[in-house]
């Protein structure tokens, strides 16, 4: 069966809405593909806000960016993104073209360390209020799991109370016809 990478799909998305000078955020920086992938996008005009609650994750971060030799300001936070409202400055509110979510845990590291749903769904109605009009959510979520299928639930029922009418809500699954395989939320204000 044919299996898509979300991965690739959230960028392909998030490719359509970005410009030079854009500001944009990465919610969950893991080994900082997310964060280098939007880095090159807004280039030196722009920033990226990054969030991750481990240290080798901004670490590993931080060398990925150096290694892509992007001049974009970064700005990584070893802070949850539940508090992405408190810690971005006001400026920026309302401004952000895109915003990315990837959860779980962090490839090759703890796996007890994953994003739990209470923090998820609040850093999620943060992130919908730092969007510009014109911007984009995405949200890559991985049930097959305990506490993925939970999370993944509750980011279904999320995108499902969110008004139709002012939101164009998607989803991709990784597999056609496979409820517990991954899945891609793209969300838009209308
Ligand atoms: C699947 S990884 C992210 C992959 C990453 N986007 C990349 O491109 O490599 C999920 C990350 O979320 C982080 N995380 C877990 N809880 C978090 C929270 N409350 N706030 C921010 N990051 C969190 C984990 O530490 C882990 O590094």
């Amino acid at each position: 069966m044919k299996r898509i990478s979300l991965v690739h799909e959230a960028h392909k998305a998030v490719q359509t809405v970005l410009q030079a000078g854009d500001y944009t955020i990465d919610a969950t920086v893991g080994n900082g593909h997310d964060t280098l992938f939007l880095a090159r996008q807004v280039g030196p005009g722009g920033i990226v806000f990054g969030f991750d609650i481990q240290q080798s994750a901004i670490d590993q971060t931080r060398c990925r960016l150096e290694q892509g030799k992007v001049d974009t300001p970064v700005e990584l936070f070893r802070v949850s993104h539940a508090e992405m409202t408190n810690i971005i400055p006001m400026q920026f509110h309302g401004r952000i073209k895109a915003v990315m979510f990837n959860l779980g845990y962090l490839p090759g590291g703890d796996k007890l360390l994953i994003t739990r749903t209470d923090t998820t769904i609040a850093a999620l109605n943060q992130a919908l209020r730092m969007l510009a009009p014109d911007g984009l959510l995405t949200i890559l979520a991985y049930p097959g799991h305990p506490c993925g299928d939970q999370e993944a639930d509750e980011v279904d029922k999320w995108c499902a109370g969110l008004e139709g009418s002012r939101h164009d809500k998607s989803c991709i699954n990784s597999q056609e016809n496979q409820t517990s395989t991954p899945r891609l939320y793209l969300v838009r204000p209308i």
